[in-house]
């Protein structure tokens, strides 16, 4: 979990200081929901989809602090479909999540139309196609990222998840292309309303450059301007600011916030707060942030059970100490805790006093930097028109069965 370099984190927090002074909070009128379908989302905010971090107990703890949608993380179709037992947890709410938003991560047309039936059976209120993962195990098999490449691919995927979704909305989530010589996004933003999609999100960065540099919000301007649906625009929102910032500079529709949040809940406050038109409250000290992380710890606990859960908060108590001073000897036994009331023990010895400190803010709290060549099957970009799904579990000529029995309401 190595973060930016000290000199980049100093300038980030330069920049932030410098950028925000000179940020008016909304005014009223000037933004409008997100409409999805029929979901209105105020403010037109979203947590990004992220794998490890935004099952029901994160969801629902940021859902406390503000409003917006909430997105699940990635679901396997395959993992879902064959009732692997973490995958369907996983994919799980509770009643009083509304709108419940899962994302789907799958490649075979079939697969996907299948699972968007199981899921608004159930009653999902909202469902992203996962088009965008640059991850090796996902891009070699022609999963997420690769996908938009092969836009009559993409457009089956995305046609077989709007013929199973009856009235819940269907978004595709996407990166701006494979890396600088094959660019998609607008393509994927013509197949993405061509197909009715519900409205399109752009990491404004390519699968090659993975989490590196700065996001491009200029591409998502583009976007905007050569699609009649809505974008939202994901990358490098970490704070109230950056979101307003994000929506006047390219005229998107929400923004999409992800490793901003990361041990930092109440973001969603501060995101409501400005688009209500308010100055943001005053972030949590230490001592409020321990209380934040307990309450944090006891949601995963009654999610995944003990054992499994705390394993899973190792991550976030290294979230919600980073950028403090004298914290260091607190994480690293963060980093090893087994329960629930070794968690309190360790967030008590925290000094509840200090404030927040402004490099808090700008730490980065999950991925590396680096960019990568991304990895595809043998010969996937030999034609780039092919729309054979990889690796599918079905034959051809099964899936053009499949697809025929759409198209005649069968
Ligand atoms: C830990 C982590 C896990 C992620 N998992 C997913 C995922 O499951 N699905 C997805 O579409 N994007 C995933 N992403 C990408 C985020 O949704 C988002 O696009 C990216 O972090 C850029 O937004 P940010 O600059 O606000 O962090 C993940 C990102 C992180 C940091």
């Amino acid at each position: 979990m190595n973060g930016p370099s000290t000199s980049q984190s100093r300038e980030r927090e330069r920049l932030a200081t410098e950028q925000n002074l000179a940020v008016p909070v909304a005014a009223p009128g000037e933004f409008t929901p997100l409409e999805l379908g029929s979901l209105r989302i105020w403010p037109p905010v979203v947590l990004a989809p992220m794998a490890g971090v935004t099952s029901y107990p994160f969801r629902s703890l940021c859902r406390d602090f503000g409003a917006g949608l909430f997105v699940s993380e990635m679901i396997t179709a395959r993992g879902y479909l064959n009732d692997h037992p973490i995958t369907q947890l996983l994919a799980s709410g509770h009643p009083d999540e509304k709108p419940r938003s899962v994302q789907i991560y799958g490649s075979d047309p079939i697969d996907v139309g299948e699972m968007v039936r199981r899921l608004v059976d159930e009653g999902v209120d909202h469902i992203d196609l996962n088009l965008g993962c640059p991850v090796r195990k996902v891009t070699r098999h022609g999963g997420g990222s690769a996908i938009p490449a092969k836009p009559r691919l993409m457009a089956r995927l995305l046609r077989a998840a709007v013929a199973h979704a009856q009235t819940v909305p269907i978004t595709v989530k996407v990166r701006k292309g494979l890396d600088d010589e094959l660019v998609t996004f607008k393509n994927s933003g013509r197949v993405a309303e061509e197909e009715g999609a519900a409205a399109i999100c752009l990491h404004a960065r390519t699968a090659a450059a993975l989490y590196s540099g700065t996001a491009d919000w200029n591409a998502i301007g583009e976007l905007v301007s050569s699609v009649n649906i809505p974008v939202l625009g994901n990358g490098d929102v970490w704070e109230a600011w950056d979101a307003l910032r994000m929506m006047r500079a390219t005229g998107c529709a929400a923004v999409v916030v992800g490793r901003g949040c990361l041990g930092r809940p109440w973001l969603f406050r501060e995101l409501a707060d400005v688009f209500e038109g308010r100055e943001p409250a005053t972030p949590p000290n230490l001592g409020r942030i321990a209380e934040i992380a307990m309450d944090h710890a006891r949601r995963v606990v009654d999610f995944f059970g003990e054992e499994f859960g705390m394993r899973q908060m190792r991550k976030w108590g290294a979230w919600y100490t980073k950028g403090f001073a004298n914290t260091a000897a607190a994480r690293a036994k963060l980093a090893r805790v087994k329960d629930l009331a070794e968690f309190e023990t360790i967030l008590r010895e925290l000094d509840v006093d200090e404030a927040f400190p402004l490099r808090a803010l700008t730490v980065n709290r999950a991925k590396r930097g680096g960019t990568q060549r991304v990895c595809l099957p043998e010969g996937y970009l030999d034609d780039l028109d092919d729309d054979s799904p990889p690796k599918s579990p079905h034959s051809p000529e099964e899936l053009v069965a499949w697809e025929r029995a759409l198209t005649s309401g069968g």
